[in-house]
């Protein structure tokens, strides 16, 4: 039996926390934080998170705008939007919304971004700085993973800490925040051999791996805590994460469920990096 690691209510809980220090950031400051979220081509799932970002925004308090380009936007009107984003006072971060249609470089892209606006910290200035550990700004899905522990009390240092998948959004910078807070961390992936034997190992497991039911109770430890980020849909069409959770449950000692686990913690750690980005221009 496992204690549930709740993100949907963690999540709301610093959605109530960032509205209030956005007012007072308001009172002391005179403006507002404000995102910029630039979407382009029809893809539906890109949509509802695009979507979902101006609801928490509005929620919060922050100004945000959402620009929505046609499927066909060529490379140098996307970059060009970026550059009068980057240079506007009134926005504070810019993103964009991955994936991008195929004849965009999303590389290219990225590394258009300010990096003190980068709030999804992809670009290569903020993956150096978290690689060595001075940074603003984290990806979003592993800070939430890491808010998510910290606020459970799960003592990551000393532990033996396994994440499957090593994306640059999700595996590699999850593996660094648990390696900078002293978990012993491996990273397993397609190409690792004997997975179970590695997985069973894990004090805390983390699987980005984008396959449903993919990490099933046989392959855990007892009393491992389980964070489950995977966002996929079952055959049925439900949304279901990369976790047998029924197998899980039984054996861990803390589990996220999908939803309601890392997803709504994602969420709010972008309104947590806008806030950080507005008060870094403060104290320049
Ligand atoms: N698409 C899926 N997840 C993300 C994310 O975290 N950031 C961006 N920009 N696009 C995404």
């Amino acid at each position: 039996m496992a204690i549930i690691i709740d993100g949907k209510k963690t999540s709301s809980d610093m959605r109530g926390e960032i509205r209030e220090r956005t007012l007072k950031f308001k009172e002391e400051n005179g403006f507002l934080p404000g995102l910029a979220v630039i979407i382009v081509g029809e893809d539906p799932a890109s949509q509802v998170y695009v979507r979902n970002k101006k609801k928490d925004c509005d929620e919060v308090g922050f100004n945000s705008e959402v620009i929505a380009l046609p499927e066909n936007t060529e490379e140098k009107e996307l970059l060009a939007l970026i550059d009068t984003l980057n240079k506007r006072e009134d926005i504070h971060g810019i993103l964009v919304q991955l994936p991008l249609p195929k004849h965009l470089d999303s590389e290219i892209v990225i590394a258009a971004i300010d990096p003190e606006k980068d709030v999804d910290a992809f670009s290569y200035v903020n993956v150096g700085k978290i690689t060595v550990g001075n940074y603003s700004f984290l990806p979003c899905t592993p800070a939430g993973v890491m808010e998510l522990l910290k606020r459970y009390n799960i003592e990551v240092a000393g532990k033996n800490c396994v994440v499957v998948g090593r994306s640059n959004i999700v595996g590699k910078p999850m593996a660094l925040l648990l390696l900078h807070a002293n978990g012993t961390v491996t990273v397993a992936h397609s190409r690792t051999q004997n997975l179970a034997d590695v997985t069973r190992n894990a004090d805390i497991l983390v699987s980005a791996v984008g396959k449903a039911d993919f990490i099933t109770g046989d392959m855990i430890k007892e009393g491992a805590v389980v964070i489950d980020v995977g966002m996929n849909k079952n055959k049925e069409g439900k949304l279901t994460g990369d976790v047998d959770y029924e197998s899980c449950f039984a054996k861990a000692s803390a589990i996220t469920p999908v939803p309601g686990g890392v997803g709504p913690m994602t969420r709010v750690m972008l309104l947590e990096n806008t806030l950080t980005a507005a008060q870094n221009k403060i104290k320049k």
